[in-house]
């Protein structure tokens, strides 16, 4: 079987304490043999800062582009909160994105069973969800011009952020996700607000062509954002893939993290277009939580979404589709047996910190395997 080339990105805060236990996976699977990986890594974020004053090297925005895919843990912390805008650690992760062109960012908020409990809502809203959230990843008001702050001399500044997007950016961010309905429960949500922005009329414009024209099997509907959160804690359930832009996807995102009982537990996968040539894609595979200055450094960080990022890797750029069935099915059988990180904590558990869980997950594996 083939060897995989994989750059491995740490980054700053738990995102070095959650890499540490996706290389035992990746060590784990080199030792069993079959699919194998080869590794080299990466400084990203406040570390690429500290070390070259940029928030990643030319050196390693190389190795991004050459490697089968690019595996991130987290960047940023109020160590770096002074530094200049365009090399600020966040700014490492964004240059990736864009360079690679990853413009498809698939968010997946899956409840696992023993965590029904976990969530902040009550048990029948977050009982068995599975909703997958696609969120553009390239475009929209991170990355439209102008972008700036200009003093106007009167004591005042104006702050200008621009939300663009051109047809051909929301018609394949829209096939994505109707690509993925069809292996799912064929159902897709497109969420913008139309009723304000232009960017909004024509993503919903533009969703709808994409549909009529070519998914007309996949059952779509539009809600407008911002009604789209509340529905998303109202209940989540109606959902199966929701595709929106940018920046709502960032925080519609962040909101189905809490429906799986932690922003420690999503995991994603971001994807650019296949090659037309090799059938390949470039890929990042990062988790949707932060560097988590607040408990860096304790040992307590949940490495559940970072795993399980490694998993979306062997399934979305790898084709190892047990592989990734045994991760994911390692870290639920872990869940299980009342295995929990702080985040997760209900009364009457003790919590393990995030070697602990990552040596529980391994050991699952190899009773899996
Ligand atoms: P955060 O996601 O880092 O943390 C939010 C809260 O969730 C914190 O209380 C944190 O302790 C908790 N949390 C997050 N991940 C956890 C995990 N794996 N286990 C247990 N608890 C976890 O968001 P923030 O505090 O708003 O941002 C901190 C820094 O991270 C900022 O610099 C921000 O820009 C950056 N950030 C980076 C990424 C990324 O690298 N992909 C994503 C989001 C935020
Ligand atoms: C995320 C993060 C990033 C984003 C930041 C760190 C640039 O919040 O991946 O969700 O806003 O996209
Ligand atoms: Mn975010």
């Amino acid at each position: 079987m083939a060897t995989h080339n994989l750059l491995l990105l740490p980054g700053d805060g738990i995102g070095t304490e959650i890499m540490a236990e996706v290389k035992k996976i990746i060590g784990w699977f080199n030792a069993r043999g079959g699919a194998t990986f080869e590794t080299d890594e990466g400084l990203v974020g406040g570390a690429a800062y500290d070390a070259h004053g940029k928030a990643i090297s030319e050196e390693d925005m190389a190795k991004a582009m050459s490697a089968d895919a690019v595996i991130f843990g987290a960047v940023g912390g109020p160590k770096w909160d002074g530094v200049a805008y365009d090399v600020r650690p966040e700014a490492g992760l964004l240059r990736l994105r864009k360079d690679l062109e990853l413009f498809a960012n698939l968010r997946p908020a899956i409840c696992y069973p023993a965590l029904a409990a976990s969530s902040s809502l009550k048990q029948d809203v977050v009982e068995g969800l599975d909703i997958l959230i696609v969120r553009e990843l390239t475009g929209g008001v991170y990355f439209g011009e102008p972008k700036e702050i200009t003093d106007l001399g009167n004591g005042q500044k104006r702050a200008v952020d621009t939300q663009v997007y051109d047809t051909f950016e929301i018609e394949r961010i829209a096939r994505v996700a109707f690509d993925l309905a069809r292996t799912r429960k064929n159902k897709v949500c497109s969420m913008e607000k139309r009723n304000v922005m232009k960017s909004g009329l024509l993503w919903n414009e533009v969703v709808t062509g994409v549909h009529d024209r070519e998914f007309k099997d996949v059952e779509l509907s539009h809600m407008l954002a911002d009604a789209g959160g509340m529905q998303l804690v109202r209940w989540p359930k109606q959902f199966d893939v929701i595709v929106t832009d940018n920046l709502f996807g960032d925080m519609l995102s962040d909101i189905a993290a809490m429906l799986t009982g932690s922003l420690g537990m999503l995991p994603s996968a971001s994807l650019g277009a296949p090659d037309a040539k090799t059938g390949m894609r470039k890929a990042m595979y990062e988790p949707v939580h932060g560097s988590a200055p607040d408990i860096a450094g304790t040992g307590a960080a949940n490495p559940i979404a970072m795993i399980a990022s490694f998993a979306m890797a062997l399934r979305y750029s790898f084709g190892l589709v047990a592989e990734a069935d045994m991760v994911e099915k390692a870290i639920s059988a872990t869940l299980d047996k009342g295995l929990r990180t702080k985040d997760l904590m209900s009364e009457g558990m003790t919590a393990v910190g995030t070697t602990e869980m990552g040596d529980a997950i391994l050991a699952e594996m190899e009773a899996l395997s």
